[in-house]
C-alpha cells in the first residue's frame, strides 16, 4: 500500500448568531463531510476540523437587538451547530468555537509574528464613532452605500451585492445600526496590515494553483490585480481577542476575520492536544507533502484564497491551501421569502421531515459547484423517491430479499461465472474507480452521478438474468447471478458510503458484513447470513414537505 496523505478539511466557521439553512449545508458542511469519508475510505489521514465564529460585530449586534450578552447568544447557537452534525452525520474530528484559551493563543503568537516580520504597522486614522452611544462604529455598527456597485445597503465589512471586502470608511453616506444616526468621524489609532506587500507573491502563487473552480480563481486572481490596499488589523471592540501589546490604547481587539481563519491552525492544535499527542498537528501543517482543502460559500472566496493565504505568507513555515473549492449558491424555491419555500425553514424543519440520508443525497444531487442552483421542495421529494428509492433502495430490496427468500437467508455459493456477471463486477469496479477521481478533483456531483450509474448498472443486469424465474428453472444459475448481485450491491455500497453513511451501516448489517472500511468492492463470501431484510429508505408521500 502506498504512504497515506495528510488531507486537512477546513471548513468554514459559522457565526454562532442564527441557525443554519439548507443552503448553509449544501454550500459548505455537506461537501466537505463527503470529500472526508471518501479520503478516509482511500487510507488517507484526514483532520476534518471548524468551529462556531463567536466574536465581532456579527454577534454583538444580534446580543444588541436582543437585550442580551454575546455570550448568550453563543451558547444558544453553538449546540445547535452540534446538534446538526449530529443528526445530518457530518463527521467533524473536531468543530470547536473561536473562544477557547488554545485560539486565543495562537492567534496572539500570529499577531506577534507577523508584527516581528514587519508586517504590521500602527497608524492614527479617523473612524466613525456614534456620538449618541458614545462607542465607534467597526463593520456590521455601520451601513451605506457600497463605493463600487452603489448598493444601498452594504456593512462596513462585507457588500452582499457584488461580494467585495469593505473598510466601514469606504461606505458613501454611512449611518449607524444602533442609533440610526451619521456617524462623526474621531481619531483612533490601530495596526495595519501591509497587505499591500503581498500583491506580486499572491498572483504568482494563484497562477500555480492548477484545477481550481474557475469562478474562484477568476475571483480572487481579480480582487489581487485591482490591486490590495492594506487592511486595518485590529478593531475598537471588547468582544474579540485582545491584541497582546498595550501601546495603541484600550479595547483593542484583532478583527473578527483575522482570528477566525486562524481557527484552521488552532484547531487542529486543540485537535492534537485533546489525542495527547500535542504535536501531532503539525503533520497537516508543516510537512509541505500534507494538502489542504477549504471549504466554503462563495461570498468567502477573498478571506481564503487572498487574505488567509497572505497571512500565512507573512507567517512563514505553514502550508499554503491546495483549493479552495467554494461553491456558488443554492437557492430554495427561486429566492422568494415565501413560507411554503425553503428559504424561509429552518433546517430541523427538514430534519423532522426527512431521513438524513433522503436530505443529503438531494443536497448532493444539486450542488452548487459550478453555478447557482435553484432546488424546490417538490424536487427533493421527486429526487428522493425517483432516484435515491427507486434506484438505490429497490435495488438493495429486490437482491437482498430474493436471496434470502431462495437460499436460507444466506449469500449463496456460486458455480463459474459467466461472461455477463464479469462484466458486472468490473462495471461496479470502474465505477469506483472513475467516482475516486470525481471527488479528488471535488466534483462531488458528478461522483454522486457516477454511484447511481453503478446502481443502474446492477438494476439492469437483474432485469437481464431474471434470478426470481431462474431460481424455479435453474437454481445453480440463480444461485451465481444472486451471488453476483450481491457483490456488486456491496460494491455500489462502497460507492454510496461518503453520501449515505446511515443507510450505509444499515445495509452492512442486512450484509452481514460490517463497516465500509476502504474504497473498494469487498468480497461477501458464500455462507455469509443476511440480516434482517428491511427497505433502506422510505418512500415520500407527495405532500411530504408540504405546509402543515
Ligand atoms: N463566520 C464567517 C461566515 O459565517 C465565516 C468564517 S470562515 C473563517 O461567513 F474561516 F474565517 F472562520
Ligand atoms: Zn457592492
Amino acid at each position: 500500500m502506498s504512504e497515506p496523505r495528510y488531507i486537512l478539511v477546513a471548513v468554514a466557521w459559522p457565526y454562532a448568531q442564527g441557525p443554519l439553512h439548507l443552503g448553509h449545508i449544501a454550500g459548505a458542511y455537506l461537501p466537505p463531510d463527503i470529500f472526508a469519508r471518501y479520503h478516509r475510505l482511500a487510507g488517507n489521514e484526514v483532520l476534518m476540523v471548524s468551529g462556531s465564529d463567536v466574536h465581532g460585530t456579527p454577534i454583538t449586534v444580534k446580543a444588541e437587538q436582543e437585550g442580551v450578552t454575546p455570550q448568550e447568544i453563543v451558547d444558544r447557537y453553538h449546540p445547535e451547530f452540534l446538534s446538526y452534525w449530529e443528526r445530518l452525520g457530518i463527521s467533524f474530528d473536531l468543530f470547536t468555537t473561536t473562544g477557547t484559551e488554545i485560539h486565543y493563543r495562537v492567534a496572539q503568537e500570529f499577531f506577534l509574528k507577523l508584527l516581528e516580520n514587519g508586517h504590521l504597522y500602527r497608524k492614527v486614522t479617523e473612524q466613525f464613532y456614534d456620538e449618541e452611544r458614545g462607542q465607534f462604529l467597526p463593520d456590521r455598527y455601520i451601513e451605506g452605500t457600497c463605493p463600487h456597485c452603489s448598493y444601498p445597503n452594504a456593512r462596513g465589512d462585507q457588500c452582499d451585492n457584488c461580494g467585495r471586502t469593505l473598510d466601514p470608511s469606504d461606505l458613501i453616506d454611512p449611518r449607524s445600526k444602533l442609533t440610526g444616526s451619521t456617524p462623526v468621524l474621531r481619531e483612533t489609532e490601530h495596526y495595519y496590515w501591509r497587505l499591500s506587500a503581498f500583491e506580486k507573491q499572491l498572483e504568482e502563487w494563484l497562477l500555480t494553483r492548477k484545477g481550481w473552480r474557475p469562478h474562484v480563481l477568476n475571483f480572487a486572481l481579480g480582487m489581487v490585480r485591482d490591486g490590495l490596499q492594506d487592511r486595518a488589523f485590529t478593531r475598537d471592540l471588547d468582544w474579540g481577542i485582545p491584541i497582546p501589546v498595550d501601546d495603541i490604547g484600550e479595547g483593542k481587539s484583532i478583527y473578527v476575520w483575522w482570528e477566525a481563519v486562524m481557527g484552521y491552525y488552532s484547531a487542529p492544535q486543540e485537535w492534537a492536544q485533546r489525542q495527547g499527542d500535542p504535536d501531532a498537528w503539525k503533520k497537516w501543517w508543516t510537512d509541505p507533502s500534507a494538502e489542504s482543502y477549504y471549504f466554503v460559500g462563495k461570498d468567502n472566496i477573498p478571506f481564503h484564497a487572498v487574505y488567509w493565504p497572505a497571512l500565512l505568507m507573512g507567517h512563514g513555515g505553514l502550508n499554503l491551501p491546495t483549493n479552495v473549492p467554494a461553491n456558488q449558491y443554492v437557492t430554495f424555491g427561486g429566492r422568494k421569502a415565501s413560507k411554503s419555500m425553503g428559504v424561509g425553514r429552518p433546517l430541523s424543519w427538514y430534519l423532522d421531515r426527512l431521513e438524513p440520508d433522503a436530505l443529503r443525497f438531494a443536497l448532493a444531487s444539486v450542488l452548487p459547484e459550478q453555478n447557482d442552483t435553484d432546488l424546490f421542495d417538490d424536487e427533493i421529494v421527486r429526487r428522493v423517491n425517483e432516484e435515491l428509492v427507486s434506484t438505490w433502495g429497490n435495488l438493495v430490496n429486490r437482491t437482498l430479499s430474493l436471496t434470502s427468500r431462495n437460499f436460507d437467508g444466506a449469500v449463496p455459493s456460486p458455480g463459474e461465472l459467466a461472461g455477463e456477471d464479469r462484466k458486472l463486477l468490473t462495471a461496479v469496479d470502474a465505477a469506483l474507480e472513475e467516482e475516486a477521481a470525481h471527488i479528488e478533483a471535488v466534483e462531488l456531483r458528478a461522483g454522486l452521478r457516477t454511484a447511481l450509474g453503478a446502481a443502474a448498472e446492477v438494476n439492469a443486469y437483474l432485469n437481464a438474468t431474471e434470478p426470481w424465474k431462474l431460481v424455479k428453472e435453474d437454481r445453480a444459475r440463480a444461485a451465481t447471478v444472486l451471488w453476483t448481485a450481491v457483490q456488486a450491491v456491496a460494491g455500489v455500497r462502497v460507492a454510496f458510503a461518503p453520501y449515505l453513511p446511515f443507510s450505509t451501516e444499515a445495509l452492512g448489517e442486512m450484509l452481514g458484513i460490517g463497516p465500509v472500511e476502504k474504497w473498494s468492492r469487498p468480497e461477501v463470501p458464500a455462507g455469509t447470513e443476511l440480516g434482517e431484510i428491511r427497505p433502506l429508505f422510505a418512500k415520500l408521500d407527495d405532500d411530504a414537505l408540504a405546509d402543515e
